[in-house]
């Protein structure tokens, strides 16, 4: 059932209080921490299992708070948070003095954005402050975008979740660093590398070499977003004979087709994704979660097409794959 307003004031109370919250954005759900507290940071590294250098987006109400958290903010920056927030974009900009390197991963930027999800949108506004909050899954699972997905991530340890209801984009947010004077695209997401170049009316430099990243963005990893069962991505071509020793071997598959299955079912389950990457965004995590679930060995993944549309679906599956052929 979806949280209401007296749930709203508990997760406001529990915050102040320095305790964790799970909160439902517009791309994923959040574990989310006062940003200031550094006992409160530190429980979201503790019970995501995250390396402590890795460094976590401050979510903020709106562009009026910018200033509290960033310092030397480009003109970019200002159009950027004017045309797409509240929504899904993270602008990395110089950080504040005061923000704690808990948050930055000791680095002198800072991640900031304002989400769109209403219920997060009033808690932001109430709480006044920043919200520390990475993905709410543990460190290299699959992103959560259901409020039941973190009960089932965290169990026992799971706190309050804010039931906003399933997130509406289902990738996590589009990262732009505006540190150099040429914008970096850090991760493909909701808001399209297009869109932003459009209104900026230069090019973005994309930041896809995770082997010499300097920067930590931890969706930069290689493997990110996984699901347990063994995962292996590539073009109908590639996978029909994989699928056929598979099933030699006695595997239990499940197979994500891109449209209708051209292969033979036997002895596979077979779950037709979406050919809209809007609608293949909002499915995929809870799709990878469902066959986690339903006992398989093995996951043929049937990569959609690598057009400019797909950028971010194809990004997130790329560092899903165990396997990529
Ligand atoms: O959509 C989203 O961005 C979701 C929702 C909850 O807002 N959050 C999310 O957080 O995906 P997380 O921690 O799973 O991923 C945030 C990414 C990480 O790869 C992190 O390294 C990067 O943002 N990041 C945060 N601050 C950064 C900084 N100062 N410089 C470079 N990367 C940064
Ligand atoms: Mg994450």
């Amino acid at each position: 059932m979806q949280s209401d307003m007296s749930e709203l004031e508990l997760a406001l109370a529990r915050l102040k209080a320095g305790e964790l919250v799970a909160i439902p954005t517009e791309t994923v759900y959040g574990l989310a921490a006062d940003a200031a507290n550094l006992d409160a940071v530190a429980r979201i590294f503790a019970l995501k299992g995250r390396p402590a250098d890795h460094p976590v987006i401050v979510h903020i109400a709106s562009s009026q708070q910018l200033n509290d958290w960033a310092l030397g903010i480009p003109a970019d920056a200002w159009k950027l948070a004017d045309a797409f927030w509240p929504g899904p974009l993270t602008l990395i900009l110089r950080r504040q003095p005061h923000v704690l390197d808990a948050i930055t991963g000791g680095q002198d930027t800072v991640g900031l954005r304002a989400p769109s999800h209403p219920l997060t949108h009033e808690l932001l506004k109430r709480f006044g402050g920043g919200l520390a909050a990475p993905s709410a899954n543990r460190f290299g699972h699959v992103s959560p975008t259901r409020a039941q997905h973190v009960r089932d991530e965290f169990g026992a340890d799971c706190p309050l979740v804010l039931d906003g209801g399933p997130c509406e984009v289902g990738v996590e947010s589009t990262i732009v660093s505006l540190i150099h004077e040429q914008p970096t695209l850090l991760r493909p997401g909701g808001i399209t590398r297009e869109a932003i170049e459009a209104l900026l009316g230069k090019s973005l430099t994309h930041h896809t070499d995770s082997g010499t990243a300097k920067i930590r963005t931890s969706g930069l990893l290689d493997s990110h977003y996984s699901p347990r069962t063994h995962l292996v991505t590539g073009e109908y071509a590639h996978l029909q004979p994989a699928i056929t020793q598979a099933r030699a071997n006695g595997e239990k598959l499940a197979i994500l087709s891109f449209g209708p299955w051209a292969g033979d079912a036997a002895t596979s389950a077979i779950h037709e994704m979406p050919d809209n990457p809007s609608e293949y965004a909002r499915l995929i995590y809870d799709k990878l979660r469902q066959i986690d679930r339903q006992g398989y060995t093995i996951i043929f993944l049937q990569l959609p097409p690598a057009t400019p549309g797909w950028l971010a679906v194809n990004d997130r599956l790329r560092r899903a794959a165990h396997t990529r052929i």
